[in-house]
């Protein structure tokens, strides 16, 4: 039994595993084959929007032949202020695991202390490690190892999905620039703890010279609405425009975890221009997300 909280945490062995068993899951799916999950009852447990995470696990589940139930957080005592760490030991007593969408990365490590059951971060303020994990398998399907390459990540230095990039940097030997704004950049105390040095840097020309991926994501992640204006006008100069991927090497993937702002941090051309990648990061989240559920199980 196995949680997947983090990259931080995640050992690159198990990096490796997951993206290795999802190759398989991907060219086998429909086919009949091992049903890690049969007799189980897996728990989504959300307190915030999410279509490809949501549907990917709960397809996922199904393939794997267990089932799948969803729980909006608000919706249960959790919503009324009935603690973590007593609704994961009920919890744990009742289902087999869980895949927790939440604000907190405190609260995913209380659930997984105190259910006892898999648990599986499927988005916190602090991380989102199953988006990239897919998305270093969409690259590798594309271009093939992702060692040895250069990824900038452009926008919210500071988000969840810029910090699961970076611990990924840190565990799989490739080249990770951060373009940000002063007030965006990444946490100082988290840079800190790495063994390998990003770049991080307000310079977008200069960050996306050659790259070999340039990645986005939204300006206003969950929960940050309130500070949507401010965020708005100071990431501005941080869009993912068709002047920035003509300074990346002539065949750089743009790739974007969705939902996607046209005009705001990505241009509609050079969005459509790549959406035949960005769609199969999409798609990928179904064949990772099986990967982590049966990796978890073992
Ligand atoms: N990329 C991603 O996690 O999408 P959802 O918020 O729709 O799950
Ligand atoms: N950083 C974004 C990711 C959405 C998938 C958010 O937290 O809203």
């Amino acid at each position: 039994m196995r949680h997947l909280l983090s990259l931080e945490s995640l050992p690159k062995p198990d990096i490796e595993t997951i993206l290795a068993s999802a190759a398989a899951m991907k060219r086998s799916r429909g086919q009949p084959g091992p049903l890690p999950l049969a007799g189980q009852i897996w728990a989504l447990l959300f307190s915030k929007s999410s279509t490809r995470t949501r549907v990917s696990f709960e397809v996922g589940i199904r393939e794997l032949g267990g089932n799948a139930m969803f729980l909006n957080a608000a919706d249960m005592q959790l919503g009324r202020g009935e603690p973590v760490k007593d609704t994961a030991r009920v919890l744990g007593r009742m289902i087999h695991g869980a895949i927790i969408r939440t604000y907190a990365q405190r609260d995913v490590e209380e659930f997984a202390h105190f259910s006892g059951i898999p648990t599986i971060n499927a988005l916190t303020d602090e991380e989102h490690p199953c988006q990239i994990i897919s998305d270093i398998f969409t690259f590798q399907e594309r271009r093939g190892p992702v060692a040895g390459k250069t990824v900038v990540f452009l926008g919210d230095g500071a988000c969840n999905v810029a910090t699961s990039w970076i611990w990924a940097a840190e565990k799989l030997g490739f080249e990770l620039r951060i373009a940000a704004p002063a007030q965006f950049q990444p946490d100082k105390k988290l840079l800190s703890r790495l063994t390998k040095r990003i770049t991080c840097t307000e310079d977008v020309n200069a960050a996306v010279e050659d790259a070999d991926l340039l990645y986005t994501d939204v300006w206003v992640s969950m929960g940050k609405e309130s500070e949507a204006n401010d965020r708005l006008a100071i990431l501005a100069p941080y869009q993912l425009n068709a002047a920035v991927v003509s300074r990346a090497k002539r065949n750089a993937l743009v790739m974007h975890c969705l939902p996607a702002y046209r005009g705001k941090e990505i241009t509609e051309d050079v969005f459509e221009a790549n959406a035949d990648t960005i769609f199969a990061q999409a798609e990928n989240r179904l064949h990772v997300q099986k990967a982590i559920l049966a990796w978890a199980v073992q």
